[in-house]
């Protein structure tokens, strides 16, 4: 149907005929002309049509008056040089000047144009038309480079792209399950798998060494701007392995995959990190190194003081008391001070007490008149505060401080311009094995339940389970965690312990995870790996505040696709043929 795309004629190609096809994204009727930006894929050409001595051209011309948005057409013309020229455009040195226009598909009047800056219910329902922009197409195609990067880099080191279930059994990476009813077994369900984590493992102990595959998650849990019910990693394994094996190839992959797909140099090597150290001074175990502040730790400044809460916490062994200093942040009126305690209340805080210190040196805060003369002066000379800046304090259990401290300490980047440019990459890595639900009254794996504990022997687990280290890992790139991953547990015998100690019993074990089990006993290799959210990294790249930009076909927070409506009910003979009937909420 054509000779060219659009978006690549160019000065070379002038006096030559060409025919493309594309959408009218504009179309000036300018009286005895019309000008059409014509697009496609790759880019916007400007089309004119002119009249000319011919009859054919009266018609041509009659017609491309005609031409409205998004009209699909077919145009013939010979590419001149542009008399205004338009450097906002690959294009525009050039025009092709037109000797035949073709409807091809006329567009009905459109729920909205690109141009516009609709809101994004109406372009995920007509998620076609959204993407046809240019700056959507920008982005889709940033995420296929980095794809396509991933695997040339893989293929050439001896990864094999191997294939694992879709309908598959329950693998626990702390979500909950989709489940699929299962026809030929009623009453029984397969799971979507969270992650192919069981699977590539098995194949590492199946001899195949070195694994990838691009693959789709299911995970039923909250969405948020970096989290969708399916979303797509890398995922990897190797055999034969320890940490830095796996953490010194991946690395350099992502270093070369910035490099490739946007030009961009990381650090080499990457800063590296404890978990406990990431909390203590970023409060986040995915810190966003672009951002100078930290957290400083003032229980000792304030334990003998009057206020109950920092008292509290402070002589707490399992208890925080947190500041920090905001440059500038004297500024703030009472009013952006409720909105920061607000959105740290947002992360379980119980309030946010805090010290303004004015130019003069003037100190305002609701806690001084709690500490005895000289005290609150001291405390925020520990603090390193300076005339003109404001301290905000934290108190209460150790998790919670640094949850709540590590939002407030983003919100005041964002909102002191305190971001630094750049790329701000770094492993995060001994984890703590587990964490105890009070609720529950059990542990929980940090990682998930394969992931193998840095201790010598079962027993040692056993008696230090709540301060053991785990050999998981963390990739994290400003303030985003990339990716995830650890040495795994190889022994049948230690995998059943870290059952035991998260509370799944040994028939629930053999239920669950008997082939998993059984596997480990049959010379299991030591292995090991990581998987990379490919949504998160493309939308780094791209640029984008969500990963919805980066997925051609995203749900809403609210779990849904406007585009095809679902999720939507199911008519009872189907529902009967799974075996399933609807229970209604009561
Ligand atoms: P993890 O659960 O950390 O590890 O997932 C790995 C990476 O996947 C991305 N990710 C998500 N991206 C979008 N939406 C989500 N809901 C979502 N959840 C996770 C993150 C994360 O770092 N099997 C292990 C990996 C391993 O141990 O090898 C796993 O899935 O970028
Ligand atoms: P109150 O006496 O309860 O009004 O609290 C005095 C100040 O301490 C207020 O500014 C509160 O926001 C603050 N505050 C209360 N609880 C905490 C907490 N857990 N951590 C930090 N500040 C708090």
């Amino acid at each position: 149907m054509r000779t060219h795309f659009c978006g690549l004629i160019d000065a070379a190609l002038i006096g030559q005929t060409v025919t493309l096809c594309g959408w009218a994204d504009v179309a000036r009727n300018m009286g005895q002309i019309v000008f059409i930006d014509l697009r496609d894929h790759e880019g916007i050409v400007q089309i004119v049509a002119e009249p000319a001595d011919e009859e054919g051209n009266a018609a041509m011309l009659a017609m491309a008056e005609k031409v409205g948005y998004e009209d699909c057409l077919r145009v013939t013309g010979t590419v001149r040089h542009r008399q205004s020229v338009n450097d906002r455009i690959r294009t525009g040195q050039v025009e092709v000047v037109a000797t035949g226009i073709e409807l091809l598909n006329k567009a009905e009047p459109l729920p909205f144009h690109h141009h516009e800056n609709p809101g994004e219910d109406i372009r995920l329902k007509y998620r076609y038309l959204d993407l046809r922009s240019p700056e959507m197409q920008r982005k889709l195609r940033t995420r296929t480079r980095l794809v396509s990067a991933l695997r040339h880099y893989l293929d050439a080191r001896g990864f094999q792209d191997i294939e694992t279930p879709i309908l598959t059994k329950a693998t626990p990476e702390g979500a909950r399950d989709f489940l699929v009813p299962a026809r030929m077994h009623p009453g029984e369900f397969y799971a979507l798998p969270q992650s192919p984590q069981l699977f590539k493992q098995i194949l590492m102990m199946a001899g195949f060494d070195r694994y990838y595959q691009i693959a789709r998650c299911f995970r039923d849990e909250a969405l948020r701007a970096d989290r969708q019910l399916e979303f797509t990693q890398l995922d990897m394994e190797f055999a034969w392995v320890a940490e830095r094996d796996v953490q010194d190839l991946t690395e350099d992959m992502v270093r070369h995959v910035f490099r490739e797909v946007v030009g961009e140099e990381l650090a080499a090597p990457f800063p590296r990190m404890s978990w406990a150290e990431a909390m203590r001074r970023y409060g986040s175990d995915k810190p966003d190194l672009r951002i100078a502040l930290e957290l400083v730790d003032v229980a000792d400044a304030v334990k003998d003081c009057e206020f109950a809460v920092f008292t509290g916490a402070a002589n707490d062994p399992h208890g925080r008391v947190a500041a920090l200093r905001i440059p500038g942040g004297a500024s703030l009126s009472r009013k952006q001070i409720d909105e920061y305690a607000a959105h740290a209340a947002k992360f379980g805080a119980k309030g946010l007490a805090y010290a303004k210190i004015d130019e003069t040196g003037a100190v305002n805060s609701p806690v001084a008149k709690f500490f005895a003369e000289g005290r609150f002066q001291a405390l925020l000379a520990q603090v390193g505060a300076q005339n003109g800046d404001i301290v905000f304090f934290g108190a209460g259990a150790y998790n919670k401080v640094s949850d709540f401290m590590g939002a407030v300490r983003l919100k005041a980047g964002k909102d002191f311009n305190l971001v630094a440019d750049g790329w701000a990459p770094l492993w995060v890595t001994d984890f703590p094995m587990f964490e105890w639900d009070e609720e529950a009254g059990r542990y929980v794996a940090l990682h998930h339940p394969f992931t193998a504990p840095a201790v010598d022997s079962i027993d040692d687990l056993r008696a230090n389970a709540r301060s053991a280290v785990s050999r998981g890992y963390d990739m994290v790139l400003n303030g985003n965690e990339i990716g995830g991953g650890s040495i795994r547990i190889h022994s049948s015998q230690m995998q059943s312990a870290v059952f035991d100690l998260l509370g799944i019993g040994a028939d629930e074990q053999r239920a669950k995870f008997g082939f998993l089990l059984d596997a480990l006993k049959y010379g299991a290799p030591p292995h090991g790996g990581i998987a990379f959210g490919i949504d998160r990294i493309a939308a780094l790249m791209a640029g984008c505040e969500s990963i919805r930009d980066v997925i051609a076909f995203p749900k809403t927070t609210g779990a849904q696709c406007l585009m095809t409506d679902a999720p939507s009910p199911i008519a009872d003979a189907q529902l009967a043929e799974v075996h399933v009937q609807v229970r209604t909420k009561d």
